[in-house]
């Protein structure tokens, strides 16, 4: 089966067809990051009107990838939730109109679903291809960790039903900021550029991760809950009122000046040793504490596969660190590739595949939720 997937919840407008749930045909990520670079963060509206610009040209264009005329898509997979509210209904309500053109059936799709699929479609993709990697199959833990997300969930085949389809019961989640809006929010005060994440990433590996004490980060509660508002606040007091924020504003004039064209060599020339001390040493605290709840949860949860995606499994760092610590106690972890940790609509296609194999199909009523938690 052929699915045309649509995702549209944040700043990236995507379209991607997906065979079988296993192929990738063709994957269009048009991305905003250009509009809202100058805010510092995603502007809602702005995101919603560029969204409407880009849709038809982005499913126009992964047709074209895939060699595929439109009435050859078979089925079609639309992000409902979580999301901007604006955002969500372009991708929604253009699935709609072109499964009832069409008269092919459509299904919603969770967003955080869609992250966990990216790491299965893309591990079935790679076993495909030969590559020995072990196959990556639930019962596992999977975390979720994005500028939007950072959420750990139980992922069980529900083979009761003799579907393929899949359970989720929630084990924890962030209480304030989710780990890419810390790394963007950082990278915001020290005038890095935005988003943040990557430029961290980048810049860490020049700095002390000894160098700021942040402490282990104490939840009472769900020990498997997250929260990073705190270390965020931490490095604030750190920079504010001190010589590191006045390196702050003149780094800011300066990337100003250079219209946002700046290579991590010269972001680094102009980054005090303190400054990267204290990246790094941010970055390492915010890893470390993803890593050990990962860890955790798959312990209390007694799997040995741990799936992580979201555009913070970009992180070099994390994905070292999980490395590590899935050599040290014998658990096979997994990521996708960049493009796939990232919003993409594969991943939305490779989930929806799955709902429509079963059966699943959404009526005229399906529309976008804001929030739109997941299993539970
Ligand atoms: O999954 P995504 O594209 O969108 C959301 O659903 O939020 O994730 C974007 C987030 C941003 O916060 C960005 O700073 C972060 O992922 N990110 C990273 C890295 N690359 C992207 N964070 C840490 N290290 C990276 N290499
Ligand atoms: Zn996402």
């Amino acid at each position: 089966m052929v699915v045309l997937g649509l995702e549209s919840s944040c700043d990236e407008t995507a379209a991607a067809v997906v065979e079988n749930g296993e192929r990738i045909l063709a994957s269009v990520v048009a991305s905003q990051v250009l509009t809202h670079e100058r805010f510092g963060g995603v502007v809602p509206e702005l995101a919603s009107r560029e969204h409407l610009q880009k849709i038809g040209l982005v499913v126009d264009e992964a047709l074209a990838q895939a060699h595929l005329r439109l009435d050859q898509i078979e089925g079609l997979a639309v992000t409902e939730g979580p999301g901007l509210i604006g955002s969500l209904l372009v991708g929604l309500v253009y699935g709609k109109a072109l499964a009832l053109s069409l008269a092919k059936p459509l299904v919603g799709v969770n967003h955080l679903e869609g992250h966990i699929h990216a790491v299965l479609l893309e591990n079935k993709m790679a076993r495909q291809a030969g590559a020995a990697v072990p196959e990556a199959t639930p019962p596992a833990v999977a975390l979720v960790v994005s500028g939007g997300h950072t959420s750990l969930f139980l992922v069980k085949a529900r083979t009761a039903d003799g579907s393929h389809l899949f359970s989720y019961q929630p084990l924890g989640q962030t209480r304030d900021d989710a780990a890419g809006e810390a790394f963007d929010k950082v990278a915001k005060l020290l005038a890095l550029g935005y988003p943040g994440g990557s430029v961290i990433d980048s810049l860490a590996r020049f700095g002390n991760v000894q160098a700021v004490d942040f402490g282990r980060i104490k939840m009472k509660g769900n020990p498997l809950d997250f929260s990073f508002a705190g270390i965020k606040t931490a490095v604030l007091y750190r920079v504010r009122g001190t010589e590191l924020a006045a390196e702050a504003e003149a780094r800011r004039a300066w990337c100003k000046a250079a219209r946002g064209r700046v290579s991590t060599d010269d972001l680094r020339a102009h980054c005090s040793e303190p400054t990267l001390d204290l990246i790094a040493s941010f970055q390492n605290a915010v890893v470390t504490d993803l890593v050990e709840r990962t860890v955790a949860a798959a312990e209390h949860a007694g799997v040995l596969t741990i799936l992580v995606s979201g555009g913070v499994a970009c992180n070099s760092l994390l994905r070292a660190r999980f490395h590590q610590a899935a050599e040290e106690r014998h658990l096979g972890v997994f990521f996708p590739s960049p493009e796939l940790s990232t919003d993409n609509a594969a991943m939305i296609a490779a989930a929806g595949y799955y709902k429509l194999l079963a059966g699943q199909r959404a009526d005229t009523s399906l529309t976008a939720h804001a929030t739109f938690p997941l299993g539970g």
